[in-house]
C-alpha cells in the first residue's frame, strides 16, 4: 500500500497564517512588529533562493524583513561589524547568516557572535547547549519543523525507534535531541556507520539529511515506518530530489515527506515562529 503522504506546505501554511493573526494582535496592542534581518554574503544561487523565500513569508505574514547582501569578497571582520551593529539594534528581534559563507570566513565565529535570544537559526553554542540540557531557547528550525509536521500528523515519537542518518550541526545533530527531548531512542547515523541498511531497517521514523540525491533506499524502509526526508538536491535536469528514494520508498512507508513540498516550507514557518518568539522576549 501506498504511504500516506505529508503535506508540509498545507502545515506551513495554516503556521504562517496562525503567525500572521499573532503579529497582527501585537500591532493592535502597540507591541513592535517582529522584525527578521537576514544576511546573505556571495551569490550562491541556492542560497539566493533561500532567502528570497524567507523574505516572501516575513512580509505575508506581516513580520518586516530587513536584506543584508554583501559581495563573495566580504572580510570576516565586516561581517561581524554588520552583526554587532544588528545585535545593538533594538529594533532588530532575529539575526540569520545564511549559510554557507565563502571560505575566507569562519562561520562558526560569526555564529558566535549573534546574540543568542536573536539567534533565530538556533545554531549559537548556547542554544545548542540548551538543547541539550532540555530547556530550549531558540530551536533549530529545520529539526523542530520535522517535530512539528510528525506533531500535526499525530505520529507518537515516545518510545519509537528513531533513525536519523546524517550528523550535521543543521540538521542530523539537533535531530537527534528533538527526538529524544519527545523520548524517542535515537540512532544517528554518518559517513563510519556500519550496516546503514540494517540501522534504517529497525527504524520506526527515519529522518534523512545527508544531502546525497536517493542516498537512503526504499528497500532499507520497515514496512510502516514514517520517513522524514530534509534533503533537497538539484539534478542535472533542473528538479528537485530528496536523500530517500521516494518512489519504492513510499510503496513501503506509513507516513512520507516528498520533496519539494515535505520539509522545507516547515522549515520558514519556524523561522518566523523563532523570530515571533525573539520579539517576545524582547517586550
Ligand atoms: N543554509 C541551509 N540551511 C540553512 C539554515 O537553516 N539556516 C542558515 N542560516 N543557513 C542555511
Amino acid at each position: 500500500m501506498s504511504a500516506q503522504i505529508i503535506d508540509g506546505k498545507e502545515v506551513a501554511r495554516q503556521r504562517l497564517s496562525m503567525l500572521a493573526d499573532r503579529v497582527a494582535e501585537r500591532k493592535n496592542k502597540g507591541l513592535h512588529t517582529p522584525c527578521l534581518a537576514v544576511i546573505l554574503v556571495g551569490d550562491d544561487p541556492a542560497s539566493a533562493v533561500y532567502v528570497r523565500n524567507k523574505k516572501i513569508a516575513c512580509e505575508k505574514a506581516g513580520f518586516e524583513s530587513r536584506s543584508y547582501e554583501m559581495p563573495s569578497e566580504t572580510t570576516q571582520d565586516e561581517l561581524l561589524a554588520l552583526v554587532d551593529e544588528l545585535n545593538g539594534n533594538p529594533d532588530v528581534d532575529g539575526i540569520l547568516v545564511q549559510l554557507p559563507l565563502p571560505k575566507q570566513i569562519n562561520s562558526q565565529a560569526v555564529l558566535e557572535r549573534i546574540l543568542p535570544h536573536k539567534d533565530v537559526d538556533g545554531f549559537h553554542p548556547y542554544n545548542v547547549g540548551r538543547l541539550v540540557v532540555k530547556m530550549p531557547l531558540m530551536r533549530p528550525c529545520t529539526p523542530k519543523g520535522v517535530m512539528t509536521l510528525l506533531e500535526s500528523y499525530g505520529v507518537e515519537v515516545e518510545g519509537k525507534k528513531a533513525v536519523v542518518v546524517g550528523a550535521s550541526n543543521i540538521v542530523g545533530r539537533p535531530q537527534m535531541l528533538e527526538l529524544l527531548l519527545s523520548r524517542a531512542t535515537v540512532t544517528i547515523c554518518h559517513s563510519k556507520t556500519r550496516n546503514l541498511a540494517e540501522e534504517v531497517a529497525s527504524a520506526d521514523i527515519v529522518v534523512a539529511g545527508v544531502g546525497i540525491p536517493n542516498f537512503v533506499k526504499g528497500e532499507w524502509i520497515k514496512p510502516g515506518a514514517v520517513v522524514i526526508d530534509v534533503g533537497i538536491n538539484r539534478l542535472d535536469d533542473g528538479s528537485l530530489c530528496g536523500d530517500v528514494e521516494f518512489e519504492t520508498a513510499k510503496e513501503r512507508a506509513a507516513m512520507i515527506t516528498p520533496v519539494p513540498g515535505g520539509v522545507g516550507p516547515m522549515t520558514i514557518a519556524t523561522l518566523l515562529e523563532n523570530t515571533l518568539h525573539a520579539a517576545e522576549l524582547h517586550d
